[in-house]
């Protein structure tokens, strides 16, 4: 395992096989999934887990594996993707994150997401990150205020059925210099 990040009180890492047992019990929880998609069987988490294997190999940056310091359990992910999808804003980076149930609340996600907004604009060259998610997901939406992020309007996403209740997203952006002026860096 590779710590790519480290925040207070988490290792944000490469994937590692002890992480394919806890991702596939995260996403088989409806709560987690809710404004994703149905619940993965755990053939559909382990094809998840290859495709971020295979973004990383592709393009240097992914979605990293979350692990408590003080457990040493893993938790979720945060991290980078690129959209496999054609808009107005694409191509693009988008910042994501995906947390255990039980772990919800506790600012994990906005200290993972942080640190990896920092990391994408410090160490990957990054200029503009965006995110987005549901218009439902106002826990999602709260992290991404929390990190910075401007509401940039609402879109449809275009992989969705239009008339399907995921489908109407809420969009937000950041640039380098405003991730440092929000953070006084
Ligand atoms: C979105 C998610 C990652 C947030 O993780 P988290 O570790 O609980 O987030 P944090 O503890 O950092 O909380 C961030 C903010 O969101 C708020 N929040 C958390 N859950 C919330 C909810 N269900 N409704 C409204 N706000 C919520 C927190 O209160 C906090 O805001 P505050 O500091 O103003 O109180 C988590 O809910 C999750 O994994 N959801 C399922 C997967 C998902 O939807 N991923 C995003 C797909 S785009």
């Amino acid at each position: 395992m590779s710590v790519i990040i480290e925040t207070e009180r988490l290792n944000l890492h490469t994937w590692t096989n002890e992480d394919t047992v806890p991702f596939i019990e995260m996403c088989a929880d409806r709560k987690v999934m809710e404004f994703l998609s149905e619940p993965l069987t755990p053939d559909e988490a382990k094809t998840t887990i290859r495709r971020i294997k295979d973004h990383f190999k592709k393009h240097g940056f992914g979605l990293y594996a979350l692990e408590k310091k003080d457990t040493k359990s893993f938790i979720g992910f945060t991290g980078f993707m690129i959209p496999n999808f054609e808009h107005y804003f694409t191509p693009c980076i988008e910042i994501g994150w995906r947390i255990k149930n039980d772990e919800w609340k506790q600012g994990y996600a906005t200290e993972a997401a942080k640190a990896c907004l920092n990391f994408g604009f410090k160490k990957l060259g990054f200029e503009k990150v965006y995110s987005f998610t549901s218009i439902h997901n106002l826990a999602s939406q709260r992290v991404m205020q929390k990190i910075g992020l401007h509401n940039k309007g609402r879109f449809y996403h275009p992989l969705l059925d239009p008339n399907h209740f995921l489908c109407e997203h809420q969009l937000y952006c950041i640039a380098k210099n405003e991730f440092d002026q929000f953070f006084k860096l």
